[in-house]
């Protein structure tokens, strides 16, 4: 088999075998087929697009290119989670405890922060001493006694997947629904889920800016699922405006929180329990949504939720007084209020250059190697459809002394974010559709 021959048919419209997507896989993977001759494979795709059945078995190749892992020691149908990234989203640290207590064991791998958007293992970091690298057996055996852990990716997953997307984000072939579908469903797969429920953002501070390309892409990424024999739902959900109020570390920590204490912001809690709702029906612990989202919204009312994340908390070794008391978790040094210019109702708010803003506060990662600042970030205190006045407060900036050179740019892209017009805009809703 030679490289030049599948880059052909491809271009040419052709379906690739799976013996000839894994030779390019793992020709790739190994340094045996370079990058030149990977990205013209890639650029193809992306003008010919793949099969449900190649992407698939794409998403395969890419799963077991490096470690798997094996959570059959675990008891229980473990469903994972994925979202497709957003600005504050901090649904894993809401939705894990919340479908932990309602008896479904969650094993969660989850990533850091880069550029716009943040990480939920950066998050739980803002609490002190909290560990997110546990070892395999501590990490089944915390599932196993207490139902839920959450950890940072280990070991060397994917490293297909990581080369090739790495590719592509120098190649422009990222935005290509079959690559970005087999490169997420590959790493749920080695993550050893049973059962996957994806959360697909859709509006201006996601990947998908349209809900035609965000269902396209959950129906691809159902597909693979089906194929591959791991029961896979997905839920387009609203990423317009940032989730929640709160993005930054500590903040999203201190809004997670009150969500478990019932106390939380309205979408955020919705969201949540529509997800945690269809985890709870893969993992067979409800029959629909309506008795699974009954169950959930008892374990949140119980305060059963919020102490599963104190017991999860305590065994990763994190500070649980901090989740008592709030104010013990990382703060920044100075809030600045940015105020509008302009009076009228709140129509937009570009999710991106808030995550930005948040980002140049020292929130998140410019480059993989910035270091992060738990108590920096913004905090929302109009959403789309509030009524605003000239002079009211939009955002609090969240920010310490050695960090104020990023100031004014932030405060600017912040103003800059809100769309303010004369009539009051509806509110959209926060889950569009349901790809099953
Ligand atoms: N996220 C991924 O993990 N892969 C892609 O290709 C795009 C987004």
């Amino acid at each position: 088999m030679r490289a030049v021959d599948l880059i052909r048919k491809k271009r040419d419209g052709q379906e690739l075998t799976a013996e000839e997507i894994g030779f390019l896989v793992r020709g790739y993977s190994e340094g045996r087929i370079p990058d030149y001759q990977m990205s013209a494979w890639a650029m193809a795709v992306y003008y010919q697009g793949m099969s449900a059945r190649e992407t698939a078995d794409l998403t395969m190749a890419m799963a077991s290119s490096g470690e798997t892992i094996d959570l059959s020691s675990i008891r229980g149908v473990k469903v994972d989670k994925h979202s497709t990234g957003g600005v504050g989203d901090k649904t894993t640290i809401v939705l894990g405890p919340l479908v932990a207590a309602a008896g479904v064991p969650v094993a969660k791998m989850s990533g850091r922060g880069l550029g716009h958007t943040g990480g939920t293992i950066d998050k739980l970091e803002a609490i002190s001493g909290f560990s997110v690298e546990l070892g395999k057996d501590r990490f089944f055996r915390q599932v196993n006694e207490i139902g839920l852990a959450v950890v940072g990716q280990t070991g060397n997953m994917t490293p297909a997947d990581k080369k090739l997307y790495a590719l592509r984000d120098v190649t422009a072939t990222v935005d290509s629904i079959p690559l970005i579908a087999s490169s997420v469903m590959s790493k749920k797969i080695a993550a050893g889920a049973d059962a996957i429920v994806l959360d697909v953002k859709t509006g201006s501070g996601a990947f998908m800016k349209t809900l035609e390309d965000s269902i396209r892409l959950a129906k691809a990424m159902v597909d693979i699922g089906t194929q591959v024999g791991r029961r896979t739902v997905a839920v387009i959900s609203d990423m317009d405006q940032p989730l929640g109020y709160a993005i930054g570390n500590a903040l999203e920590i201190k809004e997670a929180v009150a969500t478990l204490r019932g106390e939380g912001p309205a979408d955020l809690e919705e969201v949540c329990l529509i997800l945690a709702s269809h985890m709870l029906i893969l993992g067979g612990k409800a029959a629909d949504e309506e008795e699974a989202y009954a169950l959930l919204k008892a374990k949140l009312q119980s305060g059963e939720a919020l102490d599963k994340l104190k017991g999860m908390v305590s065994a990763q070794g994190g500070d649980t007084s901090q989740i008592d008391r709030l104010d013990l978790l990382p703060s920044a040094e100075l809030q600045i209020e940015v105020r509008s210019e302009r009076s009228g109702y709140v129509d937009s708010i570009q999710a991106e250059e808030i995550g930005l803003a948040a980002m140049m506060l020292g929130a998140g990662r410019e480059t993989k190697d910035s270091v992060i600042d738990l108590g920096a970030g913004v905090e929302l205190r109009k959403k789309i459809g509030d009524p605003v006045e000239i002079g009211d407060t939009l955002a609090m900036l969240h920010v310490n002394r050695d960090r104020e050179s990023g100031r004014a740019e932030a405060e600017r892209r912040v103003l800059g974010a809100y769309g303010i017009s004369g009539t009051k805009v509806p509110r959209r809703p926060l889950v569009f559709a349901l790809v099953t």
